[in-house]
């Protein structure tokens, strides 16, 4: 039976307010001063927490940044990212995965494609989870980040107009972000090819949260009236025939319609959908998003460990 007092984090709302709160005022406090302030740091090494860190798909950014920040708090880490050297090449089930990594460390980070993932951890894991992204479901991680980045340029009080363009429908990064901006009243527009548009249930679930949403075909219908935009890349992972080219590439052209105080988010890795000709304009906070990773990530394994 699991722990319903652990600190799982498998989607936005498995946070509340106050919670994001404390933990973007613990990550502020990393960047601001680093990290000797970190409970864990220069503890004597055979006691620091261990973090597992099981990539069931493909990672960059998530994988490092959660590597770099339980070192950077004075924790250890094991794990894989390539499965197919892992014993569920063998046809071992999550479940029994779960149940053999948690003898091994204190806390677990998955990413995994299948759907079911959260509902596994939640029946059978004993110690903390965070999800490292699910399928196109779900990438809580991405979101906190991404918010904490917005919030380091602009006060969400003054953002009206939230975008997201491109692959929408696998996006799980626009999900989470959505989802947790949603909580703030804002109106969202969602720009996207048909086939790769957002369907009804999402609509109806973040109206349900008091968000206005309109959906679009062509970004040149909302660039100038952006304050947040978003920029999706094609999901070619999750689709059967090559989606690339459905959406046009947002380039120093499109910014030089947009305000002199938007905001452009991308999660990357990007792949010809936002121009490097945009990196230099003040207006591209990507890579901020990739630096405020780790800083916001050690935040949260420090809360779920200490709780
Ligand atoms: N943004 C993001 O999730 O990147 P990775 O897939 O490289 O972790």
């Amino acid at each position: 039976m699991s722990d319903t007092n652990l600190r799982h984090v498998l989607g936005v709302k498995d946070l509340a307010s106050n919670e994001i709160e404390t933990i973007f005022y613990r990550a502020r406090e990393f960047k601001e001063k680093g990290f000797s302030s970190s409970v864990f740091y220069q503890q004597d090494p055979a006691k620091a927490p261990i973090v597992a860190l099981a990539f069931f798909e493909p990672s960059t950014r998530t994988k490092l940044s959660f590597d770099t920040a339980a070192q950077r708090l004075g924790c250890k880490t094991i794990g894989f990212d390539n499965p197919a050297s892992t014993s569920s090449a063998k046809g071992e089930q999550l479940e029994d995965t779960i149940k053999v990594i948690e003898q091994y460390a204190d806390a677990l980070v998955i990413r995994r494609k299948e759907h079911d993932t959260p509902e596994v951890i939640k029946r059978v894991a004993s110690k903390p989870v965070i999800s490292a992204g699910v399928g196109s479901q779900e990438h809580p991680t991405q979101a906190l980040l991404d918010v904490f980045t917005i919030k380091e340029r602009r006060d969400l009080e003054t953002i009206d107009h939230v975008v997201s363009y491109g692959d929408l429908a696998n996006s799980r990064t626009m999900f989470s972000q959505v989802r947790l901006l949603a909580r703030e009243g804002i109106t969202f527009s969602f720009v996207a090819p048909k086939q790769m548009q957002i369907n009804d249930e999402f609509v109806d679930e973040i109206k349900a949260e008091g968000a206005q949403v309109n959906l679009f075909d062509r970004i040149d219908d909302v660039i100038e009236d952006v304050d947040v935009l978003h920029i999706i890349r094609p999901q070619k992972e999750r689709w059967d025939s090559d989606p690339t080219e459905m959406y046009s590439a947002i380039n120093i052209d499109t910014f030089s319609r947009m305000k002199d105080d938007a905001i452009v988010l991308h999660a990357l890795p990007r792949t010809g959908e936002l121009s490097p000709d945009t990196d230099d304009d003040p207006r591209s906070i990507i890579f901020d998003q990739v630096a405020n990773g780790v800083f916001v990530r050690a935040a949260l394994l420090e809360w779920i460990l200490t709780a």
